[in-house]
């Protein structure tokens, strides 16, 4: 294997044990007849990135609504930073806000400014007063890359654009960990590397991430840790170096032979 890597290393970032930020234990959930997670244990430690891939319909995107609350469980339990996943009013707000999330389609408000989407929640959730609110969401706009298109509306903007927008809204509420469901997907590839980079540094940064792509390269340099699903269930889990070079099982050989040849 190479010696010269920019994987974050298993070892040399392995956070203190005891500092397990989201822990799902057990988590099996039900869409009618198909059993979309099953017997799911997953833990993920404060400043862990773990990349989630597997075929389509594989539950990765229902195992991301599940961490924030945007579907509920049938049996199980899952906790953020110790604490049970509460189930409704302010607190499940304020549980929305430490689990950033970030989808395939931006999802900002179309007829608020980049400002607005950015500040929006600061006020309503986290009850910043309107100047810090607005402070907060220039600086994250400028860090993101997006500073000068502040005064525009979404539609205004390119996809990558958007979606970098989408990034400092999550972040305008100091999530504790941030969830990116397919965050690439919907972009021209010219745009996508815009976003991957602002992905990287959030991790460099020390950010918590869970993030789903089909982007290799991304899981190669970023992840502590790659997730690989398939029909519900987590079948393998092993450090990037491990998982792409040498995957265990069958499903991951085959799905891997699908996505690096194709
Ligand atoms: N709200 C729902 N009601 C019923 N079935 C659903 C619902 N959401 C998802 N499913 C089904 O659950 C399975 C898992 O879906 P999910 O979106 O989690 O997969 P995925 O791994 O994210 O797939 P993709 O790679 O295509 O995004 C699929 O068979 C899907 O059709
Ligand atoms: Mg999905």
């Amino acid at each position: 294997m190479s010696g010269v890597s920019v994987t974050k290393g298993a070892e040399d970032a392995a956070p203190a044990a005891g500092d397990d930020l989201v822990v799902l234990s057990n988590v099996n959930k039900h869409f009618g007849a198909l059993h979309v997670l099953q017997d799911i244990d997953l833990t993920i430690a404060r400043g862990e990135v773990v990349v989630v891939i597997g075929p389509s319909g594989s539950g990765k995107s229902t195992l991301c609504r599940t961490i924030n609350r945007l579907e509920t469980i049938d049996s199980g339990a899952i906790s953020i930073d110790g604490k049970p996943l509460p189930a409704e009013g302010k607190e499940l707000a304020r549980l929305r806000a430490d689990v950033g999330m970030v989808f395939q389609s931006f999802n900002l408000f179309a007829h608020k400014t980049v400002l607005e989407n950015v500040t929006l929640g600061q006020l309503k959730v986290r009850k910043t007063d309107k100047k810090a609110a607005e402070d907060k969401a220039r600086s994250l706009l400028d860090r993101v890359g997006v500073g000068t298109q502040a005064d525009k509306y979404p539609s205004q903007l390119s996809g990558g654009q958007q979606q970098r927008v989408a990034i400092a809204r999550a972040l305008a509420m100091d999530p504790k960990v941030m969830l990116f469901d397919e965050p690439t997907s919907a972009l021209d590839p010219e745009m996508i590397n815009e976003v991957l980079e602002v992905m990287q540094q959030l991790a460099r940064d020390g950010m918590t991430m869970v993030v789903v792509t089909h982007e290799m390269g991304f899981a190669r340099s970023a992840a502590n840790r790659v997730v690989f699903m398939a029909d519900g269930k987590i079948v393998e889990e092993a450090t990037p170096d491990q998982f792409f070079s040498n995957p265990r099982s069958d499903r991951a050989k085959d799905f891997l032979s699908k996505i690096l040849h194709h």
